[in-house]
């Protein structure tokens, strides 16, 4: 068998485990997220009726919306009433977290790796992806946020179903100083991107996701149409790693892929600290509401 058969049918056996473990009972909410914002004929109604035929997800949106955070002017009881008195764009952001959250709830850490800090990690990601898609793009970038969720999807699944693999590449990382692809690559021959782009093409996410989360660590190979997005998740990633937010995959970085990234998008690098330090004090506001 040729290299890239043996690596699609790698994919395909993982990809069949994800199916039938609790990875999967995300797929309703981020499907159904994913939906709502890219189709313009839905309404944000059709996110308050999913929220409800989730009662675990329901529980959590109200205990957050109660929070000394939001601090409502009374109790509030329902998913309508929290829609409006934290408004769309967060409630779609705090179910998506929330139900996301859920996959990284483990609390060992495999040499030096933990999930915890990888899921603080995912959703640093996420916000700078958003922040650096509204404010140098002056677009909503409505993929953005769901894009640095899910991006390390394929790192969850390594530790879950390849641990002796998995264990075998962080070691590798640690004492051979690698970053975690380079690793990944030489251990499993594929890389944890590979892994999250199949899963997004199972479940059916727009292109421009599944792009993004296939090519956040080799941008520059990601089809034109969709490489905006993968880009941008490559350069929320390294600010990340900057900054110490989290879990760091990538700690040696590519100057070159940088650059051209930032070339690319027309980014003003003075930019990105303004973002990043944004980023940081949402951060810590979404600590004071419990979502760590
Ligand atoms: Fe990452
Ligand atoms: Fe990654």
């Amino acid at each position: 068998m040729d290299l890239d058969a043996e690596k699609q049918k790698k994919l395909k056996k993982l990809v069949n485990l994800v199916n039938r473990s609790e990875i999967s009972s995300i797929k309703s909410i981020v499907s159904g997220v994913v939906r709502i914002i890219n189709d313009p004929k839905s309404s944000i109604w059709d996110l308050k009726e999913m929220v409800e035929i989730d009662p675990p997800l329901t529980a959590k949106v109200l205990r957050v919306a109660n929070s000394v955070y939001y601090s409502p002017p009374q109790k509030i009881g329902e998913i309508k009433q929290a829609l409006i008195w934290i408004g769309f764009d967060t409630l779609k952001e705090m179910a998506l977290s929330q139900k996301v959250a859920g996959i990284f709830n483990e609390n060992d850490s495999i040499n030096g790796h933990s999930i915890h800090s990888l899921w603080k990690h995912s959703v640093a990601v996420a916000l700078l992806t958003k922040m650096i898609y509204r404010r140098e793009f002056r677009k909503r970038g409505a993929n953005a946020y769901v894009a640095g969720l899910l991006h390390d999807i394929g790192i969850i699944v390594e530790s879950q179903f390849l641990q002796n693999d998995f264990s075998l590449v962080l070691s590798k990382a640690k004492h051979e100083k690698k970053n975690l692809s380079e690793a990944e690559q030489e251990v499993l021959g594929l890389h944890h991107a590979d892994i999250g782009m199949a899963i997004a093409e199972n479940w059916n996410l727009p292109q421009e996701l599944v792009t993004a989360i296939g090519y956040h660590d080799s941008p520059l190979e990601a089809e034109q149409e969709f490489s905006k997005l993968a880009s941008t998740l490559y350069i929320a990633e390294d600010c990340s790693q900057n900054s110490s937010i989290g879990y760091s995959e990538a700690p040696f970085r590519n100057n070159e892929v940088f650059d051209k990234c930032l070339t690319e998008l027309n980014i003003d690098p003075h930019a990105l600290d303004l973002i990043v330090a944004d980023a940081k004090r949402e951060l810590n506001e979404m600590e004071e509401q419990g979502l760590f």
